[in-house]
């Protein structure tokens, strides 16, 4: 797989900042920062080949938007996703949670797409809507789905906080979701191996987007750096962080900014998609 150039991911970063300065400070669920966080995505993918498709829903109020983006060619009955939450809570610009998800697999397509790869499996990437509402955009689209259409889905992979400043190196724990979600977690594990990562496992638990995939029986995995939670000093020794102190000082803060990114965790875990989409494609 190749390596992707975390200065690139900087640069998603980068714009959707400004988003979030243009916009009240915020790019939230049914606030102006969204849409145009979701038009910056799209424009990218626009302009290197995907087919992309805007699907709506209805939640609070507001108006929610999911973006799908699909690489043309592989097996349609044989589809790998990778996802990640687009929207921010309204107190913050999101960067960490989820502007680097957002980045990292917006990253990765742009390198299918330069690379003009022919996967054997057909590659679709999500940025979903209203995650922070509780999970909407992603549960709209499972529910929406055909149950032939769920079946085509061969693994979910999802990428929420993939930059924390005091950064944990976090798989998602496949044994107690669906058969299929430890070869994926296996998949991520040696992808951090090859990059000389210990990474551990967490828990699966149902607190994003994962879930809805789970609940329909769809193999998932995914990689996390860590919201609230303190780091433990066995921890900080292994991954050379802050023993006591949260991986995010930051989440679902104002001081969610540019500035609350840790640039090795948001490129060993941008390049680490990259292993595990190069594979599962085949
Ligand atoms: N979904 C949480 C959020 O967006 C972050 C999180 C992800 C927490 C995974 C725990 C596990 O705020
Ligand atoms: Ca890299
Ligand atoms: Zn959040
Ligand atoms: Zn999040
Ligand atoms: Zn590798």
């Amino acid at each position: 797989a190749p390596d992707i150039p975390v200065a690139n991911v900087q640069a998603h970063l980068g714009e959707l900042q400004k988003i979030g300065d243009a916009n009240g400070g915020n790019r939230a669920h049914g606030k102006p920062g969204f849409k145009a966080s979701l038009d910056y995505v799209k424009g990218k993918l626009d302009a290197a080949g995907f087919t992309t498709a805007v699907q709506e829903f209805q939640y609070n109020g507001g108006t929610g938007y999911n973006l799908i983006a699909d690489w043309p060619g592989g097996d349609e009955n044989n589809v790998i996703m990778a996802g990640a939450h687009l929207d921010s809570v309204t107190r913050g610009p999101g960067i960490n949670d989820n502007g680097s998800g957002t980045a990292g697999i917006l990253e990765v397509a742009l390198t299918v797409s330069q690379q003009q790869l022919k996967p054997a499996n057909h590659l679709r990437f999500a940025w979903w809507g209203a995650e922070e509402l509780g999970l909407i955009g992603s549960s709209h689209y499972v529910d929406k789905l055909s149950s032939g259409d769920k079946d085509k889905i061969k693994s979910y992979l999802n990428f929420d906080m993939i930059g924390s400043p005091n950064a944990g190196y976090f798989v998602y724990e496949g044994a107690d979701a669906p058969s299929g979600s430890v070869e994926i977690q296996q998949l991520l594990e040696k992808g951090m191996s090859d990059k000389g990562v210990q990474s551990e496992l967490t828990e699966l638990g149902g607190r994003s987007d994962h879930a809805a995939f789970a609940r329909a029986g769809i193999p998932v995995g995914g990689l996390f750096t860590g919201a609230e939670g303190q780091m433990t000093s066995e921890q900080a020794q292994k991954w050379g962080g802050q023993a006591g102190q949260a991986y995010d000082r930051c989440y679902h803060q104002s001081c969610d900014t540019k500035d609350n990114i840790n640039e090795k965790a948001l490129d060993a875990n941008s390049d680490v998609i990259a292993h595990a989409v190069w594979t599962l494609a085949g």
